[in-house]
């Protein structure tokens, strides 16, 4: 069935679910477009602030119709209390939602970038590896819902499970307990989420995982300063972010922007981590600056934020990563694998 046509039978469907206060889910202003796709059905309820527990029935109802016609598509209902323009569609007294923590872990840690292909994923993944290798229980979350890296990174293929009463249960790899968004679509689809539909999935992945007891959750951001960062940061105690940036200039210009962000977020920033900060010949050994050195230490400096480290541009990360094999896994005493984990400890550190 075409997936316009299914979208349009499951609003259908829709009009057989009760919202509180009276009136059916269909017929609600604050229902988005139903969004399908060959592997997902999406959309959101947009309620008043502080309404988005009455509306949990209303969404499990949702869920069910749309599970009902959806085969065996992942389906995605989030309530969100976060879109401004919904005041008038009030359902009572209005609550600040605030931050909160996510149930059974203890640490958030985001790793961001000002600018896109840095390094990010890659940097997150064998960050997250480096902290199990501390003996900590780790998870990852690829909230990157527009370039989703991290299965791939860590060599996963399939869904994500789902179980009865909706909660994800999450792919696990090297030790680590993951979930990406890039588990519910097929190979190279590509993603158009409206914003609020965007954050309302990151808040679904983030809040209906079975984590477990996690002591730190890493999150590979999206690049830049987006909506997905400030709900996640209006919504979810995040301990810190670590930058990841690029020795050259611009990516260090675009790298403030996104502390400067942080700061007006409040959210703490752990340290700078220069990816590809130099090169080392695969013949000789020799290291070469090749964007000059100690730019990024430099600039940490100046913007008063912790040097965490530096990884060199080398080979064998990238042929290690497209693999589904992360150097600290796949060579757990390479010095690739020595400089994430020397920035682990330096995190942890700073975090204590
Ligand atoms: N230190 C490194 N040495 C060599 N290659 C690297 C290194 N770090 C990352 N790469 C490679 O650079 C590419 C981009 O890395 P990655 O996907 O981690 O960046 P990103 O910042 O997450 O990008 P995006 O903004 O698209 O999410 C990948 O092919 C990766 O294997
Ligand atoms: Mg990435």
């Amino acid at each position: 069935m075409a997936d316009v046509e299914l979208a349009a039978r499951i609003k259908a469907a829709l009009s057989e679910v009760e919202i509180p206060g009276g009136g059916d889910l269909a017929s609600y202003a604050g229902l988005s477009e139903v969004i399908v796709t060959p592997s997902a059905i999406a959309f959101a309820i947009a309620v008043a602030p502080g309404m988005e527990a009455a509306f949990g029935p209303t969404r499990e109802q949702a869920v069910k119709r749309a599970q009902a016609l959806g085969g065996d598509r992942k389906v995605l209902v989030s309530v969100t209390g976060d879109k401004p323009n919904v005041a008038k569609f009030s359902h009572g007294k209005a609550t600040p939602p605030g931050k909160t923590k996510v149930d059974g872990i203890k640490r958030i840690i985001g790793v961001g970038s000002g600018k896109g292909g840095v390094g990010k994923s890659t940097t997150s993944v064998n960050f997250a590896l480096s902290l199990a290798a501390e003996g900590l229980k780790v998870g990852i979350l690829d909230a990157d819902l527009y370039g989703p890296s991290v299965p791939k990174l860590l060599g996963l293929e399939g869904k994500s499970a789902i179980r009865d009463d909706g909660i994800f249960t999450p792919h696990e790899a090297y030790g680590l307990k993951v979930m990406s968004i890039g588990s519910m679509l097929v190979d190279g689809q590509a993603v158009v989420w409206r914003g609020p539909m965007a954050t309302s999935a990151l808040r679904q992945l983030l809040r209906e995982t079975d984590w477990g007891d996690l002591d730190v959750l890493v999150i590979d951001l999206p690049p830049g300063t987006g909506d997905i960062h400030i709900a996640l940061f209006q919504q979810t105690i995040v301990d810190g972010v670590v930058i990841v940036s690029t020795p050259q200039d611009l990516a260090l210009i675009d790298a403030q922007k996104a502390i400067d962000m942080l700061g007006k977020m409040q959210v703490p920033v752990l340290g700078l981590v220069e990816n590809m900060s130099y090169f080392i010949a695969p013949d000789t050994g020799n290291r070469y600056d090749i964007f000059g050195s100690g730019g990024a230490e430099r600039a940490a400096a100046t913007m008063g934020i912790p040097f965490v480290g530096a990884i060199p541009l080398v080979m064998s990360i990238r042929e290690n990563s497209d693999a589904g094999t992360p150097p600290v896994v796949a060579v757990p005493d390479g010095a690739e694998a020595q400089a994430y984990r020397a920035i682990a400890r330096k995190v942890i550190t700073t975090l204590r």
